[in-house]
Formats: C-alpha cells, sequence, structure tokens
C-alpha cells in the first residue's frame, strides 16, 4: 500500500509560529511535527510516500525531508495544494495519479502517534477504515456514532458537534480504496458550514455504503495543531525518551 501525508492547511491557530515555517515542520520535542507521521507509515511497512502540502514555505520541506531515505522512506513525492484551506478531502484528491487505481493510507500531517497500524494496513483489502480514539473533548474532532446493537457499525460521523454523540474522535488515519477519489468528487463545500472539502463526508459516503470499518487506535495520538496539543504531544515525547534512558542506564 501506498501513503499519503495531509501538510497542506494554513496553520493559523499556531500564528506567529506558522509565519516562519509550516506548520509541520515546527518541533515537536526533538523531531519536526512531520516526522511522526511518516514514522507511522513507515513502521507498518509503508515507504513509497506522497506529502501534499501548500502555503507560503513548502520549499522547506525539499531541505528537512530531502528524499526521505534517512526515515525509511524509499520513494518520496510531493504534491501542491493550491486552495491551502480547500479541505482535508481537497488535499488529498491531489493524491489519485500517485494511488495509480490502488489503496491508500493517509495520515494528517499534525498527527503524532506511536499506534502501531500495520495490522490494519496488512488486513485492509477494500472500503474504508478509521482508527477511533475515547477523548474528553470530542467536540474538537469527527465524532462517531456507534451502533450499540452491534459495536463494530459506524451509525455516523458528526464533524465537531456541539452536542457530541459519543466521546470517541476520529483520529486523522484513514484507509481507503481507490473509490475514496469517486467520493471526493462528490463532496459539497457546505457540508460542515466552512467551505472545504470534508473528509467527514469522504467517511459518510463509505458508512451509506456499508463500507466503513473501524478499530481502536491504542497508544498515544494527539494532533498538534493548537498549542496546548503542541506542547502535550512534545511533553509524551520527551517523558517517553527519559523513560527509555532511564531503562537503559
Ligand atoms: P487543520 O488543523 O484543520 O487546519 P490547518 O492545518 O489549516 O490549521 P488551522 O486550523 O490552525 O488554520 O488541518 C488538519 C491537517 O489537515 C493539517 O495537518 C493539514 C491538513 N490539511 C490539508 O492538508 N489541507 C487543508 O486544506 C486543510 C484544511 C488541512
Amino acid at each position: 500500500m501506498k501513503g499519503v501525508v495531509l501538510a497542506g492547511g494554513l496553520g493559523t491557530r499556531l500564528y506567529p509560529l506558522t509565519h516562519v515555517t509550516n506548520k509541520h515542520l515546527l518541533p515537536v520535542y526533538d523531531k519536526p511535527m512531520i516526522f511522526y507521521p511518516i514514522d507511522t507509515l513507515v513502521k507498518a511497512g509503508i515507504t513509497d510516500i506522497l506529502i501534499v502540502t501548500s502555503g507560503p514555505h513548502v520549499g522547506h520541506f525539499l531541505g528537512v525531508l530531502k528524499n526521505g531515505k534517512e526515515l525509511g522512506v524509499k520513494h518520496l513525492e510531493y504534491a501542491y495544494q493550491e486552495t491551502p484551506d480547500g479541505g482535508i478531502a481537497d488535499a488529498l484528491a491531489l493524491a489519485k495519479d500517485f494511488a495509480d487505481g490502488g489503496p491508500i493510507a493517509v495520515i494528517l500531517g499534525d498527527n503524532t502517534t506511536d499506534a502501531d497500524i500495520s495490522e490494519a494496513v496488512a488486513n485492509f483489502k477494500e472500503g474504508a477504515f478509521v482508527f477511533l480514539q475515547e477523548v474528553q473533548d470530542p467536540e474538537r474532532f469527527g465524532v462517531a456514532e456507534i451502533d450499540p446493537n452491534d459495536t463494530t457499525r459506524i451509525i455516523g460521523i458528526e464533524e465537531k458537534p456541539q452536542n457530541p454523540k459519543s466521546n470517541y474522535a476520529v483520529a486523522g488515519v484513514y484507509l481507503y480504496d481507490n473509490a475514496v477519489f469517486d467520493y471526493i468528487a462528490q463532496c459539497d463545500p457546505g457540508y460542515a458550514g466552512r467551505n472545504e472539502l470534508e473528509i467527514t463526508q469522504v467517511n459518510n459516503f463509505y458508512i451509506e455504503a456499508g463500507q466503513l470499518r473501524w478499530h481502536e487506535l491504542k497508544g498515544f495520538w494527539s494532533d498538534a495543531g493548537t498549542f496546548e496539543s503542541l506542547h502535550a504531544s512534545s511533553r509524551y515525547y520527551a517523558d517517553k525518551a527519559a523513560a527509555m534512558a532511564s531503562v537503559e542506564s
């Protein structure tokens, strides 16, 4: 399977930091943010990767990632999202040629996790697969309503709901078959009132088709797109490194 890291957007919530570089190149503890999602893909055996990016600092990616070899990437491509805030599904549409008719693993460039997705990747055949995690602040995320009579089934996903129907947030890690590009073409920018093509609408198309499955994302997971979450993520990886160093000494 090929992998796609979505690193467009404007990163406005991290102004003034994102006036100097792209959000995904800011440090999370001892590495640029984008190293974490790339590492998640590489650990799952995905080494053919497309980075979709945008905004005024796109050239910085080449300087940091080069050909991706230091991260274990065998083939690295870049695509440019002309509308930087066109939405996650708008950014993903740019991966159509790269996917070349096959399935793709997609991860948001500001999502950091130490969860292992390799089993889901290895077992993926068709449809879509999302990862859920219980959170304290579900209103910040896409929130899944799970069927109480069949907990393997998601009834629907609401984007940043004021009154969330559960605490299960949809993590920014997704597996899709090639139908995803047809679903993106059907997306409506008015869907969640943000003038963006929403990945939540894409996931709901898969639910309507009875083609979306899910699994809990086990391990640490956080976006790093706000000052609080950027700090929390850095702290987690700093603590983890300190714990590993004390075991080794
Ligand atoms: P967001 O954090 O929702 O948006 P943003 O990165 O523009 O930040 P802000 O809200 O602070 O302005 O995006 C989540 C991830 O999705 C981010 O890592 C980049 C990616 N993304 C794109 O690739 N293209 C887009 O058009 C958007 C909106 C997001």
